[in-house]
């Protein structure tokens, strides 16, 4: 049974009157808030980047998949503000959390964005709020260190105010699958937490699935990606068994996936990049760890993609042996520095790894990319060449590290003089002599 207060927060749910606010307005957050507002319910954004903020607030979009329409329509009928003013809570009854989750340097979760957001939530806490934690974290999280954080005002969960975790698990660049036709996934504190958030979903997105906790919840994203990311990780090595075998891996990936049943096709390629597979898989084996519980595929995985960038650098490698040059002083044109086709993201993307381990051997390293002006890697800075034939044909060696759509791989490999493709993205071209493939 529902307490009062939840009742009324149903009501306001039912009735559109629920003010909604969403911490963190990145790739998950900014398009979440605008489902959210294009759902018909306020959205007040909450970013401590003043810089997004003000993007927001002067309706430009800095997400690819949040177009300017859509957010100008928003900000235009005042449905979507944003803010870096916490206070804005006490006016709130929905709070989603989509703050980041990175690593330390030593590689243990960081999960000190989710306290900070999580602990000024606790300042303006009040009566029929529900809150929901969106950002992928360790199991446990919920419910071991927000819960206890938020009931530390005498505010009692599921009789005042209601907590769930509910995973986001947008596919940045995704045409297809969207927040509307993606199932969400929610498992709350209480039955009474998730009823209440299964009824706020369901006015966004198409279809709720329930889970009976927010551990099992927390857990179902981070099984979701470790399974991207050993699957992945099966590609890279038998891409590297096949190498030596001399078969040619994508031709045989193709053939497999040709199986109606009982297979799924993953695809080697540079290594792993963004903010979701190469982390979330160490959050899990972080916290199986505290239980004295050793994962090796998550290890073994990590091993295999992190591998893949110096793979890579020795495809390069003896490719110019063959042309009787060395990295040292070659000029070496990356094309794609995003960790995945046509998006601007750069975060763990293995392109950054490759340009280092060439810079330091030596290479004049140069680079295109469409969505990525410019990098910063250490204090060094490159800026994205405009792609021309001239550009083309002065590298010694051109590396496809992102297939974006934008790039013509026919014209490319026309005025190049070797590739080392890294996608396949050559694919159905003829002139395969100058094309290396790992
Ligand atoms: N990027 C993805 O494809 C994806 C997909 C599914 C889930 N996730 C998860 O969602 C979460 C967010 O990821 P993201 O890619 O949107 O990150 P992001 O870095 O793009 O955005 C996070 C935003 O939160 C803001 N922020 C940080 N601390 C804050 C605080 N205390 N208060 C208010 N704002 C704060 C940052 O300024 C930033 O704008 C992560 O846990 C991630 O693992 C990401």
């Amino acid at each position: 049974m529902l307490s009062p207060s939840g009742k009324e927060l149903k009501n306001k749910i039912a009735n559109k009157a629920a003010k909604v606010s969403v911490i963190g307005l990145g790739y998950v957050g900014l398009p979440l808030a605008i489902e959210i507002g294009k759902a018909g319910f306020s959205v007040i954004g909450i970013d401590v980047n003043r810089e997004k903020v003000n993007k927001i607030n002067s309706k430009n979009s800095y997400i690819p998949d949040v177009t300017k329409e859509a957010l100008t329509r928003l900000v235009s009928q005042k449905k979507l503000i944003a803010t870096s003013d916490y206070k804005i809570l006490k006016e709130i009854d929905i709070v989603s959390i989509c703050v980041p989750t990175p690593l330390r340097k030593t590689r243990e979760p960081d999960i000190s964005h989710i306290i900070d957001a999580v602990s000024r939530v606790s300042q303006y806490l009040h009566q029929g709020q529900l809150i929901i934690l969106e950002s992928t974290t360790f199991p446990g999280t919920t419910k071991d260190i927000i819960l206890p954080e938020l009931e530390k005002r005498s505010l009692k969960v599921s009789k005042d105010f209601f907590l769930v975790f509910s995973p986001e698990r947008v596919d940045p660049g995704n045409k297809k699958y969207t927040i509307r036709n993606t199932p969400k996934v929610i498992g709350g504190i209480t039955s009474q937490c998730t009823e209440i958030a299964k009824f706020f979903y369901e006015q966004i997105v198409e279809e709720v699935i329930l889970i009976a906790s927010t551990q099992e919840a927390e857990m179902t994203k981070l099984l979701e990606n470790v399974f991207r990311n050993v699957n992945i990780a099966l590609a890279n090595e038998l891409a590297l068994m096949c190498d030596r075998l001399e078969i040619d891996i994508w031709n045989v990936i193709e053939a497999a996936a040709t199986k109606p049943f009982g297979f799924m096709p993953f695809y080697p390629g540079p290594g792993l990049g963004g903010h979701c597979i190469p982390i979330d898989p160490v959050y899990l084996s972080w916290k199986a760890k505290t239980y004295g519980f050793y994962s090796k595929f998550i290890e073994f995985a990590e091993e295999v993609n992190k591998n893949m960038p110096f793979y890579v650098v020795r495809k390069i490698t003896d490719a110019l042996n063959i042309h009787k040059k060395s990295i040292n002083g070659s000029k070496i044109l990356l094309l794609g520095v995003a960790y995945k086709e046509n998006v601007g993201d750069v975060r763990e993307s293995p392109a950054l790894d490759i340009i280092e381990i060439l810079s330091q051997k030596g290479a004049e390293v140069i680079y295109n990319d469409p969505y990525v002006p410019q990098i910063k890697i250490g204090e060094r800075k490159w800026e994205s060449l405009s792609l021309n034939e001239n550009l083309l044909s002065q590298a010694d060696c051109i590396v496809i590290t992102t297939a974006h759509n934008d790039y013509d791989h026919k014209w490319i490999v026309e005025n190049a003089k070797l590739i080392i493709d890294t996608r396949n993205a050559t694919k159905n071209l003829s002139n395969k002599e100058k094309i290396i493939k790992i």
